[in-house]
């Protein structure tokens, strides 16, 4: 079975790459692909309307336009953690309890910045292997730094793969008693230990020797999960398309994100500029056509006017300005639509998007 192709899409807060990557993920289901759509950070709303719960399990969607070929995978950033801990101890049980009440666990379980995505990325890793799936399209979180993510698998796997896991590992065994330090390596450990626990508490050095112990229990597991992670996210089937609004902010971060991504040695493959283009509503054209409007309701058309005519000239000058500056990344130009439901904004903005498929799939087979 071949990997899936993956799609990530990133972008400044509030561009649209959440509506983006559903109406994406409804057009490539439409034209046959099996996709999975994932997003790390879930707008409730959509997730309603496109009739499935935010949860760790794959689930399948029901809108029509999708075919039966669409399923989501969008993670409740509260709750992934357990779910991940599940699957990772799951021949551990013992191992689970004590880590499940360390403090340090606690204390990191829901604080470390970083840690949705990678367990979110795990459950991606899982749901690749199990689930025959021809595309996978990753909606990332609103920050510059969600690129970063990409990188975290392959980092932390080396981490536990490590010589301090191993050490922070056997301090667990050696404050439980089980052996006495010996000869001047073991003298030098010992004193580090001391003074770790002088300058950080017992009770920290404690906590995170047990917590390093038992998940070197499962190491294998969990190394092996997260450099499938890293393969999907850093492989030859990824293709990542950075979402803007013509907006100065979100240029700024789009081309934030390409540099990052470049350095990465993954240059963005698509630059999707939504709410880009406007046509006047059926409603503004009525109005204008009709005789008796009161001049102030004409002053008002013509302010619409003028804002959408700024908004196209921003977009026009966006899209120049990457077409120099990322001469190898596709514009996908994408229109602002006049509806307030999000099924409606993803209905609309998937049919705009069909034709632009083959620019925003990876270019592998
Ligand atoms: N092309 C568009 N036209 C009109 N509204 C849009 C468009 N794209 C997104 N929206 C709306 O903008 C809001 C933010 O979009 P969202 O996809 O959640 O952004 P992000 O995931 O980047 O934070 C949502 O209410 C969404 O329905
Ligand atoms: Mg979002």
């Amino acid at each position: 079975m071949k990997d899936p192709r993956v799609i990530v899409c990133a972008g400044g807060g509030g561009v649209g790459k959440t509506t983006t990557s559903a109406a994406l993920s409804v057009a490539l289901a439409a034209r046959g692909h099996r996709t999975l759509i994932v997003t790390i950070d879930p707008a409730r709303r959509l997730a309603g309307a496109m009739g499935v719960p935010i949860t760790d399990v794959v689930t399948p969607v029901p809108l029509p336009a999708a075919h039966g070929r669409l399923w989501a995978l969008m993670p409740d950033p509260r709750r992934s953690m357990g779910t991940f801990i599940d699957y990772l101890f799951a021949e551990e049980p013992e191992a689970k309890a004590r880590m499940l009440a360390n403090k340090l666990y606690i204390g990191l379980a829901d604080a470390a910045a970083g840690v949705h995505e990678l367990v979110a990325m795990n459950l991606v890793a899982r749901a690749a292997t199990d689930g025959d799936f021809d595309v996978v399209v990753i909606d990332t979180a609103p920050s510059r730094h969600a690129i970063d993510f990409v990188t975290y698998p392959a980092r932390l796997a080396s981490l536990l793969g490590g010589r301090t896991v191993a050490w922070l590992a056997g301090l667990a065994q050696r404050s439980g008693g089980a052996t006495a330090p010996r000869g001047l390596l073991s003298w030098g450990t010992g004193h580090v230990e001391h003074l770790l626990a002088r300058v950080t508490g017992p009770n920290l050095v404690r906590d995170t020797a047990d917590l390093f112990g038992d998940l070197a229990l499962v190491r294998e597991r969990f190394v092996a999960l997260t450099k499938r992670a890293s393969e999907l996210l850093l492989g030859e089937r990824v293709a990542y398309a950075l979402v803007a609004a013509p907006t100065a902010a979100a240029r700024d971060d789009v081309l934030f994100l390409a540099a990052r991504l470049v350095k990465l040695g993954r240059r963005p493959r698509a630059v999707v500029l939504n709410r880009a283009d406007t046509e006047a509503a059926p409603w503004v054209r009525a109005l204008r056509e009709g005789r008796g409007v009161a001049p102030s309701i004409l002053e008002v058309l013509d302010v619409l006017d003028l804002e959408r005519r700024t908004r196209a000239d921003a977009a026009d000058g966006l899209a120049v300005e990457l077409g120099a500056t990322l001469p190898w990344a596709s514009v996908v130009r994408l229109p602002y639509v006049e509806a307030s439901a999000p099924e409606a904004i993803v209905a609309a903005l998937s049919t705009e998007l069909d034709a632009h498929l083959a620019a925003l799939l990876p270019a592998v087979g």
